[in-house]
């Protein structure tokens, strides 16, 4: 048996189902490239049937990257099928990944079919989808739950059918590491032609137990893991890439496998994603988050500065977390910032250079130092943006303390050509800020979540806001930098605002274009 282990990243489509994860072509692209450059073997891009934006961040991530295999993700059935293989049009190497559920529960009450018509049902659909490419995946959906010599029969099966990987997921987060690990043992060597596939895991994080039960599969010969950066996913997450990756780094002794990527772009691609979704990394988060190589007690400094093995188990540059942290300033040329932004792994073009240069002469007269955290939230604010519909003109706010007087805002809003202006009233800024742009937009969005986090350290320090806001079937996550909080807090939930309106016109787009709603994968 191989001993690599091939890494399929579902950060842009099992990632992206989490609440308030999604992300725009642009962000997905910018993600596809960093995933593409941190040495993924798989990246899955989307599921195109679920709607039109999902379709055409398929079409353009498989066209943009070279360097791996691009999956879309469908049902068993054929019109799921060749919309996934129309996305991936123009791909170097598409793979369709086909899923059914096998589990009685979920076939008695989802699928409502028999054992033998889902047998049925994943042959068709593997078989329709081997004639497009040799490339095939199939998943047995809530395969813990399922019993295993139903898999086997499923898999044998769809093997036969054309199946190259088959992938046996933990849907439902239900497996205990020593139980999984026997269940993927016992369907590879029960499955009479497994040696013509690879046996992959897909584990889900309910019981905190998701990293556990991928490396015991691992043990037990599957050699496909997929993960997402950070472990975003659906509800409690998935199997996060970095943690797999670097136990499999640093105990080789134990799992005897390797896999193609660079770990020096972990923390860079952690941090984009982070950058994009506007979720900070949690500091205690395994590998990647702010406290992993910070040493704290006296008796760990002691260890440390005697010899670094005694608490570090691996280096931070192992992982591509950089000791400096070089400064540009208000004299700093556009040169310097160019070549910081290539340094910090952002390819952006002349246009792009001169808008991020602009931004920071602008920020730097605000705050002394521009810092690296600086720099990629003014990218992300000033490049990667949605076509907005609106945009922060100004806003001000009064507040009187210790009276029973309301804070005031006032806020220009510019649509286009047309400018928007109001003012009002709230508990707090921040209140009378939201409470003045809801009613120039004309919409009253639930406000679910709001975060304000300082990018770096200082006084003048950009606050960094991010906002949830939800409508309906729909929520968006957006967020705003400035060295104001009020006017973070404002450019955060007009971003939001932004975002909620482009979910609603892809919707829209896709009942135009197939006459049914979208599958709301990701709210
Ligand atoms: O969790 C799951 O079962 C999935 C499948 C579609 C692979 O995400
Ligand atoms: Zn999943």
């Amino acid at each position: 048996m191989s001993n690599r282990v091939i890494i399929f990243d579902t950060t842009l489509r099992d990632g992206e189902q989490s609440p308030g994860a999604t992300m725009n072509l642009q962000e997905k692209l910018r993600m596809a490239r960093q995933l593409e450059s941190l040495g993924v073997d798989v990246i899955e891009a989307g599921f195109p049937a679920s709607s039109v934006g999902d379709f055409e961040a398929v079409h353009a991530i498989a066209n943009a990257v070279t360097d791996v295999q691009v999956a879309a993700l469908a049902r068993c059935n054929k019109n799921d099928i060749d919309r996934a293989w129309q996305a991936l049009n123009g791909a170097r190497n598409p793979r369709i990944h086909v899923f059914l559920a096998t589990s009685p529960i979920h076939m008695e009450y989802k699928l409502r079919k028999t054992p033998d018509q889902v047998v049925e049902m994943a042959v068709a659909a593997v078989r329709h989808a081997a004639k497009y490419t040799n490339n095939v995946e199939f998943s047995a959906e809530d395969a813990s739950r399922s019993n295993p010599d139903f898999l086997v029969r499923v898999f044998t099966e769809v093997i036969n059918a054309g199946a190259t990987t088959i992938n046996v997921p933990d849907t439902v987060g239900y497996a205990q590491p020593d139980e999984y690990g026997k269940l993927i043992k016992y369907v590879i060597e029960n499955t009479p032609n497994s040696h013509k596939a690879v046996f992959s895991v897909h584990c889900h994080d309910d019981l905190g137990l998701a990293v556990a039960n991928s490396l015991s599969a691992i043990q037990n010969g599957a050699r496909q893991a997929e993960v997402t950066l950070c472990g975003i996913g659906e509800r409690a997450g998935n199997a996060s890439l970095e943690e797999i990756v670097m136990a499999m780094k640093v105990r080789p002794d134990v799992y005897g496998v390797d896999c193609g990527i660079q770990n020096e772009q972990l923390y860079p691609a952690c941090r984009l994603l982070s950058l994009i979704i506007g979720r900070p990394i949690a500091a205690n988060k395994a590998i990647v988050g702010s406290n992993a190589f910070a040493h704290e007690s006296g008796i760990h400094q002691d260890g440390m500065l005697k010899n670094r093995e005694t608490y570090e188990i691996m280096t931070p540059q192992s992982i591509g977390r950089k000791s400096t942290d070089l400064v540009i300033g208000k004299h700093s040329g556009r040169n310097a910032v160019r070549t910081r932004l290539e340094e910090l792994g952002y390819r952006l073009d002349d246009e792009q250079v001169n808008v991020v240069f602009a931004a920071v002469k602008d920020l730097a007269d605000k705050k002394a130092n521009v810092h690296d955290e600086d720099l990629e939230a003014l990218v992300f604010s000033e490049v990667y943006r949605l076509p907005d519909r609106y945009r922060l003109g100004n806003v001000s706010v009064q507040t009187t303390m210790g009276s029973s007087m309301p804070a005031t805002a006032a806020v220009v809003i510019q649509a286009g050509e047309e400018e928007m202006r109001r003012a009002g009233f709230g508990a707090g800024p921040i209140d009378a800020t939201f409470n003045v742009i809801s009613q120039i937009v004309s919409r009253a969005p639930d406000l679910e979540q709001f975060s304000i986090n300082a990018i770096t350290g200082g006084t003048d320090a950009q606050g960094e806001v991010t906002v949830r806001l939800r409508e309906g079937e729909y929520s968006a996550t957006g967020r705003g930098s400035d060295p104001d909080i009020i006017v973070a807090s404002a450019k955060a939930y007009i971003d939001a605002l932004n975002r909620l309106d482009h979910k609603e016109r892809d919707a829209l787009r896709t009942q135009e274009a197939t006459g049914e709603p979208a599958i709301n994968t990701c709210n």
